[in-house]
């Protein structure tokens, strides 16, 4: 009879796992967030290759009119490219910061209106970060993949937990 070695890299559980105390470790001595959101951005991107793993930061923005409003802002990311801007309820990015709430995207093209930074994106998963005090979104964390339907309740429940290691 012979023997199959099965060498198994770990699920995707086990990943997050061994992740969050990574991360805790890297944001409790530190209280830049844009230091934290830059290694939490590398840690993610470095344990699971995702096309793209970033933050989209809220900022204000002075209008031409004369009133002002807030914005996404592109901030600390890896991976190709992003556009820079996102407005309040566009896009993926924008619509679980309008609805503070996490947003798991199978298929892009099925999400109307959704921004294409990169044409490989095929699935999205975008989690808001929220303030401690006030519960506000004060920016979003937005992860893409070439794969189809690549995010699930599993990469939900674990990346929020990572998200509240980030305080504005
Ligand atoms: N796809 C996002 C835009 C950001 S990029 O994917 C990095 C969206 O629809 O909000």
């Amino acid at each position: 009879m012979s023997e199959t070695l099965i060498i198994s890299d770990g699920t995707k559980e086990d990943k997050y796992l061994a992740l969050l105390p990574q991360i805790q470790s890297l944001v409790e001595g530190e209280q830049d967030m844009i230091a934290n959101m830059a290694n939490v951005a590398a840690a993610i991107f470095e344990t699971f290759r995702h096309l793209w793993v970033g933050f989209y930061i809220v900022r204000e923005v002075q209008k031409s009119a004369g009133g002002h409003a807030e914005e996404l802002v592109l901030g600390p990311f890896q991976g190709p490219l992003a556009c820079t801007r996102i407005r309040f309820g566009r896009g993926v990015c924008g619509a679980a910061w309008a609805e503070g709430k996490t947003l798991v995207v199978p298929d892009v093209e099925q999400f109307p209106g959704h921004i294409a930074c990169s044409s490989r994106s095929r699935s999205e998963i975008v989690v808001p970060l929220k303030g401690k005090d006030d519960g506000r979104v004060f920016a979003v964390l937005d992860i893409d993949s070439e794969e189809l339907s690549t995010f699930d309740d599993v990469d939900a429940r674990y990346l929020e937990r990572v998200c509240r290691e980030i305080r504005n």
